[in-house]
């Protein structure tokens, strides 16, 4: 795979199928400025077109996964520029859209838009040192990339609006407890390990069953229950079109291991 460099960001192939994408801004704790975001939705964009890869892991430094919007970048904006503009809707729409499954690795300070990132991606894992929080508000300001939509959905409103009205920062470990994040390590490394070997693992099964899957959970966030489960029978009954079900029934049967065709 030849992978582009990036001027804000790293991005490495760690295990067979695995893409790392490091943010790596580090004067600025990763602050989350324009140049940053195009860059990392290139390396999205030729990671998930990349067929030699299956799972991407996003992650920042030790110290921070990323500090928030560049708020340096962004304090003189006026009304007109950032409504015509459509400040920020190139920062989630496009990650959002990824089709193969992100897994936010996070550690240090995710804070705004930082916050924000790693709600946008399919799985989130933290260390104990990981610092979450969402404190516009003490900018003079709101959150602008999602979190009062995907903070609430993922802890409920009560904490999520005591979070959002105070800017209170709050822990890894209650990322965990709350269910924000998927798992929660020792170490910044456990963390970033932790995460590819996950990544790895999805990238071991069907391509096109992993983007199913990726989908289908993905609309539950959209749809009531009655047409969540009547799309994920659809999406089921279509995987029996798939070359990948028989394989993967038809080795189950006969005691083998699948060998995926992607197809
Ligand atoms: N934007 C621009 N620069 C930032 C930044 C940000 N969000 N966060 C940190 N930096 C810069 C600092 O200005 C500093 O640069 P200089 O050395 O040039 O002064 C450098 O990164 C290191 O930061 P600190 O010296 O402040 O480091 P610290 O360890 O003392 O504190 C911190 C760390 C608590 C994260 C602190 O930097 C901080 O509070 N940052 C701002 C956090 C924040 O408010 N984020 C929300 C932004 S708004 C937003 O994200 C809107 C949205 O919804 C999209």
């Amino acid at each position: 795979t030849q992978l582009p460099s990036y001027e804000h960001l790293l991005v490495s192939t760690p295990k067979p199928g695995v893409g790392l994408i490091q943010l790596n801004r580090p004067k600025a704790l990763n602050a989350l400025c324009t140049p940053l975001f195009v860059e990392l939705n290139d390396a999205l964009r030729k990671l998930d077109t990349d067929k030699e890869i299956g799972a991407i892991v996003l992650t920042g430094s030790e110290k921070a996964f990323a500090a928030g919007a560049d708020i340096k970048e962004m304090k003189d904006k006026t009304f007109s520029t950032a409504y015509g503009s459509d400040f920020i809707e190139m920062w989630s729409d496009l990650v959002t859209q990824i089709k193969k499954p992100i897994i936010a690795a996070v550690n240090g300070h995710a804070l705004g838009g930082g916050c924000e990132l790693a709600m946008m991606a399919d799985i989130m894992y933290c260390s104990t040192t990981a610092n979450f929080g969402q404190p516009e508000i003490k900018l003079g300001t709101i959150p602008g990339a999602g979190g009062s939509q995907r903070l609430t959905r993922a802890i409920g409103k009560a904490r999520a609006m005591e979070l959002i009205l105070t800017g209170n920062n709050f822990s890894g470990k209650q990322a965990g407890e709350w269910g924000l994040a998927a798992k929660v390590f020792e170490s910044p490394q456990e963390c970033v390990d932790g995460a590819v070997g996950t990544a790895e693992k999805i990238a071991g099964y069907s391509r096109i069953v992993v983007k199913a899957a990726k989908e289908v959970v993905n609309k539950s966030q959209d749809l009531g229950i009655r047409e969540g489960v009547e799309y994920e029978r659809r999406v089921f009954h279509g995987l029996f079109g798939s070359k990948d079900q028989k394989i993967g029934m038809a080795a189950f049967a006969e005691k083998k291991k699948p060998q995926w065709t992607n197809e």
